[in-house]
Protein backbone atom coordinates (compact mmCIF):
# COMPACT_ATOMS: atom_id res chain seq x y z
CA UNK A 1 0.00 0.00 0.00
CA UNK A 2 1.29 3.36 -0.91
CA UNK A 3 0.84 5.50 2.94
CA UNK A 4 -0.96 8.55 1.27
CA UNK A 5 -0.86 10.69 4.73
CA UNK A 6 1.73 13.11 6.44
CA UNK A 7 4.00 11.54 9.32
CA UNK A 8 1.93 13.61 11.80
CA UNK A 9 -1.93 13.58 11.72
CA UNK A 10 -4.39 15.27 14.15
CA UNK A 11 -5.97 13.64 16.30
CA UNK A 12 -9.90 14.10 16.96
CA UNK A 13 -9.71 16.69 14.09
CA UNK A 14 -7.60 19.56 15.46
CA UNK A 15 -6.22 17.77 18.84
CA UNK A 16 -5.81 19.81 21.49
CA UNK A 17 -6.00 23.19 20.04
CA UNK A 18 -9.86 22.92 19.86
CA UNK A 19 -12.91 21.32 21.35
CA UNK A 20 -12.41 17.48 19.66
CA UNK A 21 -13.86 16.07 17.26
CA UNK A 22 -15.74 19.36 15.62
CA UNK A 23 -15.63 21.21 12.59
CA UNK A 24 -13.70 24.25 14.37
CA UNK A 25 -10.66 21.66 15.05
CA UNK A 26 -10.86 20.73 11.07
CA UNK A 27 -10.44 24.06 10.36
CA UNK A 28 -7.67 24.86 13.07
CA UNK A 29 -6.07 22.05 11.46
CA UNK A 30 -6.15 22.72 8.03
CA UNK A 31 -4.73 26.66 9.58
CA UNK A 32 -2.05 24.95 10.68
CA UNK A 33 -1.03 22.80 7.40
CA UNK A 34 -2.20 19.04 8.65
CA UNK A 35 -3.28 17.65 5.29
CA UNK A 36 -4.77 14.25 7.44
CA UNK A 37 -6.91 13.59 10.26
CA UNK A 38 -8.32 11.52 12.75
CA UNK A 39 -11.51 11.36 14.04
CA UNK A 40 -14.21 8.87 16.17
CA UNK A 41 -17.71 8.57 14.47
CA UNK A 42 -20.42 6.75 16.09
CA UNK A 43 -24.39 6.25 16.01
CA UNK A 44 -27.23 8.65 17.17
CA UNK A 45 -30.01 7.09 18.34
CA UNK A 46 -31.51 7.34 14.33
CA UNK A 47 -28.67 5.99 13.00
CA UNK A 48 -26.75 8.56 12.11
CA UNK A 49 -22.52 8.94 12.32
CA UNK A 50 -22.08 11.72 14.38
CA UNK A 51 -18.45 12.71 15.36
CA UNK A 52 -17.72 11.85 19.17
CA UNK A 53 -15.49 9.78 21.45
CA UNK A 54 -17.43 8.68 24.25
CA UNK A 55 -20.25 7.05 24.30
CA UNK A 56 -22.01 9.58 26.39
CA UNK A 57 -22.21 13.66 25.89
CA UNK A 58 -21.07 14.26 29.54
CA UNK A 59 -17.95 14.77 29.16
CA UNK A 60 -17.83 16.72 25.95
CA UNK A 61 -21.12 19.28 26.23
CA UNK A 62 -21.90 19.15 29.65
CA UNK A 63 -25.42 17.39 28.71
CA UNK A 64 -26.70 14.48 29.28
CA UNK A 65 -27.59 10.82 27.92
CA UNK A 66 -26.18 7.99 25.78
CA UNK A 67 -25.21 9.36 22.14
CA UNK A 68 -27.27 6.37 21.12
CA UNK A 69 -30.30 7.30 23.41
CA UNK A 70 -30.20 11.03 21.39
CA UNK A 71 -31.44 11.60 18.64
CA UNK A 72 -29.25 13.34 15.39
CA UNK A 73 -31.53 16.70 15.81
CA UNK A 74 -30.79 16.52 20.15
CA UNK A 75 -27.18 15.58 19.43
CA UNK A 76 -26.87 18.45 16.91
CA UNK A 77 -28.62 20.62 19.66
CA UNK A 78 -25.46 20.25 22.38
CA UNK A 79 -22.79 23.05 22.75
CA UNK A 80 -19.54 20.93 22.11
CA UNK A 81 -17.43 24.13 22.77
CA UNK A 82 -17.73 25.94 25.40
CA UNK A 83 -16.08 22.95 27.63
CA UNK A 84 -13.20 23.63 25.76
CA UNK A 85 -13.13 27.26 25.95
CA UNK A 86 -14.98 29.99 25.97
CA UNK A 87 -14.23 30.73 23.02
CA UNK A 88 -16.09 28.03 21.24
CA UNK A 89 -19.20 28.28 22.67
CA UNK A 90 -21.96 27.10 20.29
CA UNK A 91 -19.62 24.54 18.36
CA UNK A 92 -21.49 21.87 17.72
CA UNK A 93 -21.71 18.01 17.26
CA UNK A 94 -21.34 17.23 13.50
CA UNK A 95 -22.36 14.95 11.51
CA UNK A 96 -19.81 12.24 10.08
CA UNK A 97 -21.51 13.93 6.56
CA UNK A 98 -20.83 17.22 7.19
CA UNK A 99 -17.23 16.80 8.52
CA UNK A 100 -16.15 14.81 5.24
CA UNK A 101 -17.72 17.42 3.02
CA UNK A 102 -15.08 20.22 5.21
CA UNK A 103 -12.61 18.23 4.64
CA UNK A 104 -12.93 17.43 0.40
CA UNK A 105 -13.36 21.83 0.95
CA UNK A 106 -10.23 21.93 2.69
CA UNK A 107 -8.08 19.04 0.86
CA UNK A 108 -7.51 17.30 4.45
CA UNK A 109 -7.34 13.59 4.52
CA UNK A 110 -9.81 11.98 7.16
CA UNK A 111 -8.92 8.59 8.95
CA UNK A 112 -12.61 7.86 10.09
CA UNK A 113 -12.14 5.87 13.32
CA UNK A 114 -15.27 4.05 13.40
CA UNK A 115 -16.12 3.92 17.28
CA UNK A 116 -19.55 1.56 17.95
CA UNK A 117 -21.27 2.40 21.18
CA UNK A 118 -21.67 -1.20 23.07
CA UNK A 119 -24.00 -3.34 20.51
CA UNK A 120 -23.67 -1.07 17.71
CA UNK A 121 -20.63 -2.76 15.94
CA UNK A 122 -21.79 -3.97 13.09
CA UNK A 123 -24.69 -1.43 12.54
CA UNK A 124 -21.91 1.92 12.83
CA UNK A 125 -19.46 -0.15 10.73
CA UNK A 126 -22.38 -0.51 7.59
CA UNK A 127 -23.73 3.40 8.50
CA UNK A 128 -20.09 4.95 9.35
CA UNK A 129 -19.15 3.14 5.53
CA UNK A 130 -22.23 3.91 3.79
CA UNK A 131 -21.63 7.49 4.20
CA UNK A 132 -17.94 7.21 3.58
CA UNK A 133 -19.05 5.61 0.30
CA UNK A 134 -21.36 8.37 -0.86
CA UNK A 135 -19.39 11.19 -0.17
CA UNK A 136 -16.05 9.45 -1.62
CA UNK A 137 -18.76 9.17 -5.01
CA UNK A 138 -18.82 12.95 -4.50
CA UNK A 139 -15.54 13.82 -4.03
CA UNK A 140 -13.11 12.10 -6.21
CA UNK A 141 -9.79 13.35 -4.27
CA UNK A 142 -10.76 12.59 -0.48
CA UNK A 143 -8.39 10.12 0.98
CA UNK A 144 -10.05 8.32 3.59
CA UNK A 145 -9.22 5.34 5.65
CA UNK A 146 -11.69 3.70 8.06
CA UNK A 147 -10.21 2.34 11.44
CA UNK A 148 -11.88 0.27 14.38
CA UNK A 149 -11.01 -1.51 17.59
CA UNK A 150 -14.21 -2.97 16.66
CA UNK A 151 -13.34 -6.45 14.28
CA UNK A 152 -17.26 -6.45 13.91
CA UNK A 153 -17.22 -2.90 12.78
CA UNK A 154 -14.38 -3.77 10.53
CA UNK A 155 -16.06 -6.88 9.01
CA UNK A 156 -19.38 -4.97 8.47
CA UNK A 157 -17.38 -2.30 6.59
CA UNK A 158 -15.05 -4.50 4.37
CA UNK A 159 -19.12 -5.95 3.05
CA UNK A 160 -20.45 -2.85 2.90
CA UNK A 161 -17.50 -1.11 0.81
CA UNK A 162 -14.33 -3.12 -0.03
CA UNK A 163 -12.77 -0.71 -2.02
CA UNK A 164 -12.79 1.73 1.09
CA UNK A 165 -9.22 0.93 2.86
CA UNK A 166 -9.40 -0.14 6.39
CA UNK A 167 -6.93 -0.29 9.76
CA UNK A 168 -6.89 -2.22 12.34
CA UNK A 169 -6.70 -0.30 15.41
CA UNK A 170 -5.37 -2.17 18.47
CA UNK A 171 -3.87 -1.15 21.92
CA UNK A 172 -0.81 -3.38 21.72
CA UNK A 173 0.31 -5.21 18.77
CA UNK A 174 -1.31 -8.67 19.41
CA UNK A 175 0.72 -12.01 18.08
CA UNK A 176 -2.13 -12.78 15.67
CA UNK A 177 -1.73 -8.92 14.07
CA UNK A 178 -1.01 -10.56 10.36
CA UNK A 179 -3.98 -13.02 10.69
CA UNK A 180 -6.21 -10.15 12.20
CA UNK A 181 -5.48 -7.78 9.07
CA UNK A 182 -5.38 -10.29 6.86
CA UNK A 183 -9.36 -11.20 8.07
CA UNK A 184 -10.74 -7.39 7.61
CA UNK A 185 -8.05 -7.14 4.24
CA UNK A 186 -6.20 -4.11 6.14
CA UNK A 187 -4.24 -2.31 4.68
CA UNK A 188 -2.47 -0.51 7.65
CA UNK A 189 -1.74 -1.18 11.45
CA UNK A 190 -2.57 1.86 14.21
CA UNK A 191 -1.26 0.92 17.40
CA UNK A 192 -1.00 2.60 20.82
CA UNK A 193 2.46 4.42 20.87
CA UNK A 194 2.70 4.03 25.15
CA UNK A 195 2.52 -0.09 24.27
CA UNK A 196 4.83 -0.56 21.39
CA UNK A 197 8.36 -1.84 21.30
CA UNK A 198 11.47 -1.47 18.52
CA UNK A 199 10.63 -5.23 17.84
CA UNK A 200 6.61 -5.36 17.61
CA UNK A 201 7.39 -1.87 15.13
CA UNK A 202 9.81 -3.60 12.81
CA UNK A 203 8.03 -7.00 12.66
CA UNK A 204 5.05 -4.83 11.21
CA UNK A 205 7.25 -2.91 8.95
CA UNK A 206 9.44 -5.52 7.69
CA UNK A 207 6.23 -7.07 6.81
CA UNK A 208 5.35 -3.64 4.34
CA UNK A 209 2.85 -2.60 6.41
CA UNK A 210 2.19 0.83 7.30
CA UNK A 211 1.83 1.26 11.38
CA UNK A 212 0.46 4.47 12.88
CA UNK A 213 0.92 5.48 16.59
CA UNK A 214 -1.61 7.27 18.96
CA UNK A 215 -1.28 9.69 20.78
CA UNK A 216 1.92 11.08 20.16
CA UNK A 217 2.57 14.90 21.36
CA UNK A 218 5.90 15.13 21.94
CA UNK A 219 8.08 15.81 18.54
CA UNK A 220 10.97 13.54 20.05
CA UNK A 221 8.97 10.70 20.89
CA UNK A 222 7.49 10.72 17.61
CA UNK A 223 11.06 11.05 15.93
CA UNK A 224 12.16 8.17 17.64
CA UNK A 225 9.14 5.77 16.53
CA UNK A 226 9.62 7.35 12.81
CA UNK A 227 13.45 5.68 13.63
CA UNK A 228 11.34 2.72 13.83
CA UNK A 229 9.97 2.74 10.94
CA UNK A 230 6.58 3.93 12.27
CA UNK A 231 4.67 5.87 9.22
CA UNK A 232 2.48 8.71 11.40
CA UNK A 233 1.71 9.68 14.29
CA UNK A 234 -1.70 10.49 15.77
CA UNK A 235 -1.10 13.79 17.51
CA UNK A 236 -2.72 16.84 19.68
CA UNK A 237 -0.01 19.10 19.30
CA UNK A 238 0.04 19.15 15.30
CA UNK A 239 1.44 22.99 16.08
CA UNK A 240 4.60 21.54 18.04
CA UNK A 241 5.88 19.63 14.25
CA UNK A 242 7.42 21.11 11.40
CA UNK A 243 4.92 22.16 8.71
CA UNK A 244 6.87 19.20 6.69
CA UNK A 245 5.84 16.81 9.19
CA UNK A 246 2.09 17.81 9.02
CA UNK A 247 1.61 18.40 5.19
CA UNK A 248 3.11 16.24 3.44
CA UNK A 249 1.60 13.02 2.09
O1 LIG B 1 -7.50 6.23 16.09
C1 LIG B 1 -6.47 6.45 16.98
C2 LIG B 1 -6.98 6.86 18.36
O2 LIG B 1 -7.91 7.88 18.20
C3 LIG B 1 -7.59 5.73 19.12
O3 LIG B 1 -7.93 6.06 20.42
O4 LIG B 1 -9.53 6.62 22.18
O5 LIG B 1 -8.38 8.45 20.99
O6 LIG B 1 -10.15 7.15 19.85
P1 LIG B 1 -9.04 7.12 20.87
MG1 LIG C 1 -10.03 7.98 17.83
Amino acid sequence: MRWRYPRVIAHRCGGALAPENTLAGLRIAARLGCRAVEFDAMLSADGVPVLIHDETVTRTTGGGGRVDSLGAARLSALDAGARHHGAFAGERIPSLEEALALCAVLGVGANVEIKPSTGAETATGEAVTAVASRMMRRHADLALLLSSFSEDALAAAARTAPGIERALLVSRVPEDWRERMRRHDCVALHASASALDVAMARDVVEAGRPLACYTVNDPGSAGTLFGWGVAAVFSDRPDLFSPDDVGNR
